[in-house]
């Protein structure tokens, strides 16, 4: 996930994009403000879910009786503190989960300075209410918080950030602290952990250390374990506390075995609501997916050795809306195969129904997953086991192994260089997941509690919808490349939602069902028919175009005015995955799409790109632009769209004659009025 990348110039939302440009839309200042949040590519993609959360020490219970499903709801964080004598609260404001663990951490490593933390979700609490912080003895305020889009704050921080901003709260002898998640290749980088860290002083908080800045472009885990080995002892002074002792083993969630419970009351993959997947009703969201029916599963690909599928989704009576251009999240289920060999390894039997409760009371989730559910349910639905295990999960589980594989872990989860690098190599060169962990270190034998504990929750995967409403209202398509590789240990690697989207193929009538909603997106067409537009999609990045073409092909048979419509394809080789190419060629015919130009890679000696081609048409790209045209890039955000954007780049420097600087602001222009929008992915 990526944003577009941004060319570097200065922000001037006054100047023309270039003299005498003939742009059909106005230039005015207000527009540019409500079309900013528009543009960066990457702002798309929140509201996923969020991960795991708080601490403390626990013993393993086996009890009979449900535990309570419910989450506390007395919205006074400060109570919450005196009620249970803490004196530290870890806010965090998170989208995918980072902060969230982070926060976790903190808030764990707490007790070991002879503290007591509290992870606090800032949508569940009176935030007002940090103005009376003070009023606990040896209190402190840490926050981790993410940017998201714009330099934005994330959902769940939202109201806080709307309060600080208009508010004008008293915080004196509030103690505070900041950790700020971001991401270096966006604009503006930790735009949250700045900005809070200056407000609350500003508003008379007391700074107790150094904001940190984590960059998950380079190695957030490390830019967290660095920070945070200099903020204890900096709390340690200002406190005047000590270490209690290194590591306390610590366990967040304590077990609860089920032997009989009836099954209604187990969860079996459900998101959110126990039984939402037998009894569906919308409206259908990330916590209540739409189980669609897949009507259509066939090969785009004519040959070759990989696979491109075309999926079609039945949306018929579900309410679920969409339009060209907006995103369809699938939740997939994990190699049953795998889950099988994790079983076997840690010796258990997966069947086992359990429930994993939050130790403190106060924490706003209870359960890291849908609990009461079983082992087999929690690896297949709710946890991640195929991405690369984090050094704090190696460090946790290091406890559970022989000494030699215990330095082993211990030793790639530390910060040193040698530990970095023993990681980078053992983990992420050779591609090992935790169940290659498992069967290559034979003695670690972590209870599978634990194990369910610290691993990350799976998450939801986004696609492209490759469809328009206007010639699909009941169906919604997607066009998905299958992920599989071989990693240097020899081990055969599967995406797991692609590969587990190739097997629902719809037979003799039966259609099977896939959990989805629909998010959407700023990816849309002007809302003109008669702008012009240019749209650069390589491979998948083709997707959301063919929504964009049913779009304008509806418009034009309305009798509607189209404006140019300029497509760019590139494969890599004509006869193999050309993907939809009869389609885009009937297109061409009737006239919907102008122009395609099309780039086959390797299909000759040398390769050729989208780009290459787009060089090649240095007037026409610019006379389209300074038409008013809106460019679409959708795939790639590694290389392709950086390098897609070069070139555009350079167009517009020789065509318009402008200098590096010019050409920067112009592209910025663009960015900002919503003509150079991308939809990209890594
Ligand atoms: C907004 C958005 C739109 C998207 N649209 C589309 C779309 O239209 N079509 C589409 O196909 N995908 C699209 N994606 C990507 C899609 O969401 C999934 O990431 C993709 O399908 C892979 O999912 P998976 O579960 O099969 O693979 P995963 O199990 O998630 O595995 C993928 C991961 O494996 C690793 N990996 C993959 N290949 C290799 C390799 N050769 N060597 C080493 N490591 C490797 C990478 O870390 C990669 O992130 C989109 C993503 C986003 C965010
Ligand atoms: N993990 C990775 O390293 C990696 C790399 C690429 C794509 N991806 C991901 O794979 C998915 C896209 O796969 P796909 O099957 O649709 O694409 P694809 O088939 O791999 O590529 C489509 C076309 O784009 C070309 N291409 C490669 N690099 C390019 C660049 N820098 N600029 C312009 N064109 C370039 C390819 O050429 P050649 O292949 O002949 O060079 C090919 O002709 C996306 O999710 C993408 O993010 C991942
Ligand atoms: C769509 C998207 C937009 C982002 N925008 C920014 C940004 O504007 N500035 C920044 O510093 N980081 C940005 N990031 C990086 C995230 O803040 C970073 O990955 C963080 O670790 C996510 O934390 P979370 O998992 O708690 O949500 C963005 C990430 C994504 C996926
Ligand atoms: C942003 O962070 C992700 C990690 O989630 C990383 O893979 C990616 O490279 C970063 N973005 C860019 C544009 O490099
Ligand atoms: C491309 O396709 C042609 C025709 O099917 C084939 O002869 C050629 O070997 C292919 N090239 C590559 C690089 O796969
Ligand atoms: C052009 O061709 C496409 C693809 O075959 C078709 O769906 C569309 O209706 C045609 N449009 C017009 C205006 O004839």
């Amino acid at each position: 996930m990526f944003p577009c990348v941004g060319a570097e110039g200065t922000e001037d939302g006054q100047e023309p994009l270039s003299e005498g440009a003939a742009v059909e839309e106005p230039l005015l200042g207000l527009l540019d403000v409500l079309i900013i949040g528009l543009i960066a590519c990457g702002l798309l993609y929140w509201f996923v879910f969020r991960k795991k959360k708080e601490p403390e020490t626990v013993k393993q219970l086996k009890i009979n009786n449900l535990p309570s499903m419910g989450r506390s709801n007395d919205p006074s964080f400060i109570n919450k503190m005196k009620n249970s004598n803490r004196n530290v609260v870890v806010f965090y404001g998170s989208q995918t989960g980072t902060a969230e663990e982070f926060a976790g951490r903190l808030a764990k490593d707490a007790l070991r300075y002879g503290m007591k933390g509290m992870v606090a979700d800032p949508e569940e609490c009176e935030m007002e209410e940090l103005s009376s912080l003070a009023t606990i003895e040896n209190s402190l305020a840490i926050f981790c918080l993410a940017t998201y889009g714009e330099g934005d704050p994330t959902d769940n921080s939202q109201e806080f950030y709307d309060w600080l901003q208009t508010g004008d709260a008293d915080l004196s002898g509030v103690k505070y602290a900041i950790f700020g998640l971001g991401n270096k290749t966006y604009e503006h980088y930790n735009a949250m952990g700045i900005y809070v860290d200056k407000r609350l002083e500003e508003l008379g908080g007391t700074r107790v250390y150094e904001c940190g800045l984590g960059d998950d472009d380079a190695n957030i885990e490390e830019d967290f374990v660095t920070w945070r080995e200099k903020f204890w002892p900096a709390v340690c002074e200002q406190y005047g506390v000590e270490s209690v002792g290194e590591d306390i083993s610590m366990r967040q969630y304590s077990l609860t075995i089920h032997d009989e419970i009836e099954k209604e009351k187990v969860f079996s993959g459900e998101t959110a609501r126990l039984g939402s997947f037998r009894t569906q009703k919308p409206p259908y969201d990330t916590k209540n997916p739409y189980l669609a029916p897949v009507q259509v599963n066939r090969e785009l690909h004519k040959g070759g050795d990989r696979s491109c599928m075309h999926i079609e989704f039945d949306i018929t009576g579900s309410r679920l809306r969409y339009e060209a251009g907006d995103h369809v999240a699938v939740f997939p289920i994990n190699d049953p195969e795998i889950v099988e060999n994790i079983g076997k390894q840690l010796g258990v039997d997966l069947d086992q129904v359990m429930t994993l409760t939050n130790v403190d009371e106060e924490a706003s989730k209870k359960h890291p997953f849908p609990c009461p559910t079983s082992y087999r349910t929690a690896l297949s639905h709710y946890l991640d086991i195929t991405h690369h295990p984090r050094t704090h999960v190696l460090k946790e589980l290091a406890d559970y192994a022989n000494e030699k594989d215990s330095a082993f872990l211990k030793k790639m989860a530390t910060a040193s260089d040698e530990g970095k690098e023993l990681y980078l190599s053992w983990i992420v060169a050779d591609g090992r997941t935790i169940l290659h962990v498992l069967e290559d270190l034979p003695s670690l034998k972590p209870p599978i509690d634990h194990l369910c504990e610290l691993l990350p929750r799976l998450q939801a995967r986004y696609y492209s919808i490759s469809s328009s409403p206007k010639a699909y209202p009941n169906s919604i398509h997607i066009t998905a490349v299958l992920i599989e590789w071989s990693t240097k240990t020899g081990r055969v690697r599967k995406g797991v939602a692609t590969n587990w989207l190739k097997l629902k193929q719809p037979t003799n009538g039966i259609k099977p069902t896939v959990p989805i909603f629909v998010r959407k997106s700023q990816f849309r067409l002007p809302f003109k028919p008669s702008v012009p537009v240019m749209m650069i999609g390589p491979g998948t990045g083709f997707a959301p175009f063919r929504g964009f073409i049913q779009d304008r092909n509806a418009a034009r048979e309305q009798g509607k005015p189209i404006g140019e419509t300029v497509l760019y394809f590139g494969c890599r080789n004509k006869s193999e995955d050309y993907i939809y190419e009869d389609e885009i060629t009937n297109y061409k015919e009737n006239g919907t799409l102008s122009k395609v130009y099309e780039a086959f890679s390797r299909d000759q000696e040398k390769k050729i790109y989208v780009q290459n081609v787009l060089a090649q048409n240095q007037e026409e790209v610019w006379k389209l632009l300074e038409s008013g045209a809106h460019i679409y890039v959708c795939g790639d955000a590694r290389n392709m769209a950086p390098d897609v954007q070069r070139v555009i780049h350079d167009i517009i420097e020789t065509q318009g004659n402008m200098d590096k600087d010019k050409a920067s602001q112009y592209i910025k222009k663009l960015q900002n009025k919503g003509r150079y929008s991308c939809d990209v992915w890594s």
